[in-house]
C-alpha cells in the first residue's frame, strides 16, 4: 500500500499536476471536506475508473457554514482519511489549511443563481457561494481534466455546474449516484450525529421518497403525493424544511411538460438535519 503523496499548499499540488499532465495523463479531482465514508470512496473509484490520476481535496471549508453551524464540530480525521485513500491507491491528496485557501487579505467572493434558489438557500442562504468560492479555487488549484462530485447533494451538483459552465471553467463535471446504508439511509458525514433511536428513524426519509415516487407513478397528483409524503415525515418526528419536485437540470418548480424531475428533501430529526434525493421520469 503506498501512501499517497500530500501537498498542502497550492504550488506544490500545480507541480505535481503539471507534471503529470506533461507525462499526458489524464486527472480527477475529488473535492471532500473529510470524515471520509463509503460514499466518498464510491466518488474516489469512480474517479479512478476515469482517470489516470486521482487527486482528493480534503478540507472543511469555512465559507460555506454559518456562525450558528456546524464548523468547529464538523468531524475531522486526516490520519484516517489518508489511510483510506492509500487503500485505494490514491494518488495525491490536497490537504490546504485555511490560511492557504484564504490567505490574510483575501476579498473576493461568487454570488451564484439559478438553481441556488429556494431549497437549501431558504435555510441556508450563505451556503453555496461559500461553496462556489471554494471549488472554484480548488479546481483552479489543480486544473484537472474532470471533477467527480456526490448526486445526495443533488441541489449543489446542479450549482457547480452552472457556476463551471458561466464561468467557463474548463472542466468536466460529473455526479455520482448516492451510497446508501442497508436500511436506505443516504451515507453522510453527519449521520454519526444521530442517536440511536434517531438513527433507526432516519430510515424513512428515504422510504418517503420511494413512497411519493410510487404515488406519482399511480398517477397520484404531484401536490396530493407530496402533501402526503410531508404528512408521513412529521407523524414520524421529522421537522420537515421541504419536499419538493423540481426540473432535474434546473431546478425549476415543475409543469406538466417537464419530463426529468427530481424529488428533494431536507428534514430534522432532533438536532440533525438529514437531506436527500431521488430523481423521477414521467410515465410517457
Ligand atoms: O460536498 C462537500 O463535501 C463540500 O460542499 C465540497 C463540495 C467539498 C465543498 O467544500
Amino acid at each position: 500500500m503506498t501512501r499517497p503523496r500530500i501537498f498542502e499548499t497550492i504550488t506544490g499540488l500545480r507541480a505535481d499536476v503539471e507534471a503529470a499532465r506533461r507525462a499526458g495523463r489524464r486527472i480527477a479531482m475529488v473535492p471532500t471536506m473529510g470524515a471520509l465514508h463509503e460514499g466518498h470512496l464510491s466518488l474516489v473509484r469512480t474517479a479512478q475508473a476515469r482517470a489516470d490520476l486521482v487527486i482528493v481535496s480534503i478540507f472543511v471549508n469555512p465559507t460555506q457554514f454559518a456562525p450558528n453551524e456546524d464548523f468547529d464540530a464538523y468531524p475531522r480525521d486526516n490520519d484516517c482519511d489518508i489511510a483510506k485513500l492509500a487503500a485505494l491507491g490514491v494518488d495525491a491528496v490536497f490537504l490546504p489549511t485555511v490560511g492557504e485557501m484564504y490567505p490574510k487579505g483575501f476579498a473576493t467572493g461568487i454570488t451564484v443563481g439559478g438553481p441556488s434558489q429556494d431549497l437549501e438557500s431558504v435555510t441556508r442562504p450563505h451556503f453555496f457561494n461559500g461553496v462556489a468560492l471554494v471549488v472554484t479555487k480548488l479546481l483552479l488549484a489543480a486544473l484537472p481534466d474532470l471533477a467527480i462530485f456526490g448526486e445526495k447533494d443533488y441541489q449543489q451538483l446542479c450549482v457547480i455546474r452552472q457556476f463551471v459552465r458561466d464561468l467557463n471553467i474548463p472542466i468536466e463535471i460529473d455526479g455520482a449516484p448516492t451510497v446508501r446504508e442497508a436500511d436506505g439511509l443516504a451515507m453522510s458525514s453527519r449521520n454519526r450525529y444521530l442517536s440511536a433511536r434517531d438513527r433507526e428513524q432516519a430510515a424513512l426519509l428515504p422510504a418517503v421518497l420511494r413512497e411519493t415516487l410510487q404515488a406519482l407513478d399511480a398517477g397520484t397528483t404531484v401536490a396530493d403525493a407530496l402533501d402526503r409524503g410531508r404528512r408521513r415525515l412529521s407523524d414520524g418526528g421529522f421537522a420537515v424544511d421541504y419536499l419538493e419536485l423540481r426540473a432535474a437540470d434546473t431546478l425549476a418548480p415543475v409543469d406538466n411538460a417537464t419530463r426529468d424531475m427530481r424529488l428533494l428533501v431536507a428534514a430534522r430529526l432532533g438536532a440533525t438535519r438529514l437531506i436527500d434525493n431521488m430523481g423521477w421520469s414521467r410515465p410517457s
